[in-house]
């Protein structure tokens, strides 16, 4: 059961947008790491909608995390066709039954939690992504989704900005964004070369900042920490002046993407995810929301907090002609439509 009317809504709309490609999933196993973060939920969200609505036979659906950043309130949990196993994806995984299917998409995404477990984070994307893709190969698996991110792309070269997947990314070794971003490309190595080696069907995204429903809001994600101060009536904190552009992707049109990778037959090939119609600065943004709230809000410049990353990007934006032309992929949600839908959420829990 979901609860939410917005999640309620937005799987409805991923549901009718797979529901061609996604049928093969019906009586299959798909194993989930990161199942219990943001993404992860939205993954058995629909998954569960699916069984109910689409398949003929139900998909079974095993969720691995940890909990580092994931909460426990797993969604299914009396579901027969749901598992939940606590592990850490760091050490290696056995399991008897079959699995067809693995959406990896554990790790630890915002900056301020990698910076305070660098070593967690480094592991994730490099020892985890290992464990699993021996896992996958053991199984022989139909198909291996790899949770990669834009961070690859490091601070890229204005030249380069939409930046394509094939920029190869302007980034340290040693910056104190490494554990991060350093981890997704070792990450993304390691699913090229078991792809090259054994045919292993692995597939690769780099997600854009993605955002809606389900983020914590202690996330400290720019979208969740902005809304959240909103709520709290507190003026919106901008980094540095607002400067740094990024791009935002809603919920539903990620997850609609990250399905036509995973349930296509590119393998050994990387995709963008995101949004390219709306870049703009931290500062608009800011705006934005406060417009939400009929422009009642304070914005303030605050410098970065100790216990954020140095290193910000200058600009992020994706550009999609690969995800648009190879899987026919579109974005759907604009900016001030998923803002208000994510707020909308915030005030279902509140
Ligand atoms: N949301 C975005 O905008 C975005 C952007 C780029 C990349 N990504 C990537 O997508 C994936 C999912 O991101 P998210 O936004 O859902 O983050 P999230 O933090 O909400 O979820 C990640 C989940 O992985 C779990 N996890 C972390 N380390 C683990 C381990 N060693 N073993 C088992 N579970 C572990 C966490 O407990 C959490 O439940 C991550 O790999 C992230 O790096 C996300």
């Amino acid at each position: 059961m979901i609860k939410s009317r917005v999640v309620q809504n937005d799987i409805r709309k991923i549901a009718l947008r797979i529901k061609k490609d996604a049928k093969i999933l019906s009586g299959k196993t798909v194993l989930i790491t990161g199942g219990s973060g943001f993404l992860g939920k939205y993954f058995l969200y629909t998954i569960w909608y699916l069984n109910k609505n689409l398949f003929s036979k139900p998909a079974r659906v095993v969720s691995l995390d940890n909990y580092i950043t994931g909460t426990k309130d797993n969604p299914f949990v009396n579901d027969e066709n749901f598992k939940f196993i606590k592990h850490d994806v760091r050490e290696p995984f056995y399991l008897k039954d079959r699995v067809d299917y693995i959406i990896h998409a554990a790790g630890i995404a915002s900056p301020v939690f990698y910076m305070k477990y660098p070593l967690e984070t480094l592991e994730v994307a490099t020892f985890g992504t290992k464990y699993m893709l021996e896992f996958a190969k053991s199984k022989k698996v139909k198909s291996f989704l790899f949770f990669s991110s834009s961070e690859v792309y490091g601070d890229p070269d204005p030249n380069f900005v939409p930046t394509p997947e094939n920029y190869p990314g302007n980034v340290s070794c040693t910056g104190p964004r490494a554990c991060y971003d350093e981890s997704k490309r070792l990450g993304e190595t390691l699913c090229t070369i078991y792809h090259s080696l054994y045919k292993l069907p692995a597939k690769i995204v780099r997600p854009f900042n993605v955002y809606g429903p389900g983020m914590k809001t202690n996330d400290y994600r720019v979208v969740p920490r902005f809304l959240t101060s909103a709520l709290k009536k507190e003026p919106l904190p901008v980094h540095a002046g607002g400067n740094q552009t990024r791009t935002f992707c809603y919920i539903s049109d990620a997850i609609t993407a990250f399905f036509k990778v995973l349930l296509s037959d590119k393998n050994g090939e990387v995709y963008n995810v995101g949004n390219d119609e709306n870049e703009m600065n931290m500062m608009t943004l800011a705006q934005t929301v406060s417009g939400l709230f009929r422009g009642k809000l304070q914005v303030k410049s605050v410098d970065y907090p100790l216990t954020y990353p140095q290193g910000d990007p200058r600009r992020r934006a994706p550009d999609l002609t690969k995800i648009r032309t190879e899987l026919g992929y579109k974005p759907m949600v604009n900016l001030k439509t998923g803002l208000e839908r994510t707020l909308r959420w915030y005030k279902e829990k509140i």
